[in-house]
C-alpha cells in the first residue's frame, strides 16, 4: 500500500468484480443496441478502460472533460465543458462513464446538457457514489458502490493530480491534504 494511504477501500480484485458486474448489467440492458460510451476525463479513464472491455456489445469510445476542482477538495459548483465530444450524439445511446458522483453538480449539468442534444438515450454509469455529499439529485443508472465521505484516491481518482495510477482505491491520510 502507498505510504500516503490510510487504508485500502477496494483492492484490484474487488474493483475487477465491480466492473464485471456493471459490464454484465449494461450488456443485458442494451442487448441488440450500440453504445456510445463517454468517459469523463481524467478521473474515469482507468474505470472506463476496464468497463468497455466488460461490455459484450458494439461500443464507440469518446471523451469529455469538465472544469476541474483544481487542487482543492471541494466543488466550486461552476461546471464548464473543457473538451467536447468528437461527433454528434443524435440518435445514439449515450452512456456517461464517471469514476465518482460526489455533489452531483457535474453530472446534473451534463445530463441536462445532453437532453438538448437529441440523443436516443442517456444513462449514467459511475464506479462510486458518495451520497452524503450530494447537493443535487442525480439518477445513477449503474453504480459500483456507495462510499463514505473520505478522501479517496487511486484507480483514476486524484489528489492534486497524484495517485491516479494506483491500481487500487484507498483513503488518503488527512495529514497529506491538511498541510
Ligand atoms: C471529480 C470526479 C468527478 C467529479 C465529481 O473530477 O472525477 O468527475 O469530480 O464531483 P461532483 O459530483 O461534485 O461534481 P475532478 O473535477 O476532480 O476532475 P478529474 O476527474 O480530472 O480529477
Ligand atoms: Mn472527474
Ligand atoms: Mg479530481
Amino acid at each position: 500500500m502507498h505510504k500516503d494511504l490510510e487504508t485500502i477501500l477496494f483492492n484490484e480484485e474487488q474493483l475487477a468484480e465491480m466492473v464485471t458486474r456493471l459490464g454484465r448489467e449494461i450488456t443485458r440492458d442494451y442487448a441488440g443496441e450500440e453504445i456510445y460510451a463517454v468517459g469523463i476525463l481524467k478521473g474515469a479513464v482507468l474505470f472506463y478502460a476496464d468497463l468497455v472491455r466488460a461490455i459484450d456489445l458494439p461500443v464507440t469510445l469518446d471523451f469529455m472533460q469538465l472544469s476541474s476542482y483544481g487542487s482543492g477538495t471541494d466543488s466550486s459548483g461552476d461546471v464548464q465543458i473543457l473538451l467536447d465530444l468528437a461527433k454528434s450524439v443524435a440518435g445514439r445511446n449515450i452512456l456517461l462513464v464517471e469514476d465518482i458522483v460526489d455533489s452531483g453538480l457535474s453530472m446534473h449539468y451534463l445530463m441536462e446538457n445532453f437532453r438538448h442534444r437529441k440523443a436516443k438515450s442517456v444513462k449514467l454509469c459511475s464506479l462510486l457514489s458518495k451520497p452524503s455529499r450530494r447537493k443535487v439529485a442525480v439518477q445513477l443508472d449503474y453504480c459500483g458502490a456507495e462510499v463514505p465521505d473520505a478522501f479517496l484516491v487511486g484507480y483514476g481518482l486524484d489528489y492534486d493530480q497524484k495517485y491516479r495510477n494506483l491500481p487500487y482505491l484507498g483513503v488518503l491520510k488527512p495529514e497529506v491534504y491538511e498541510k
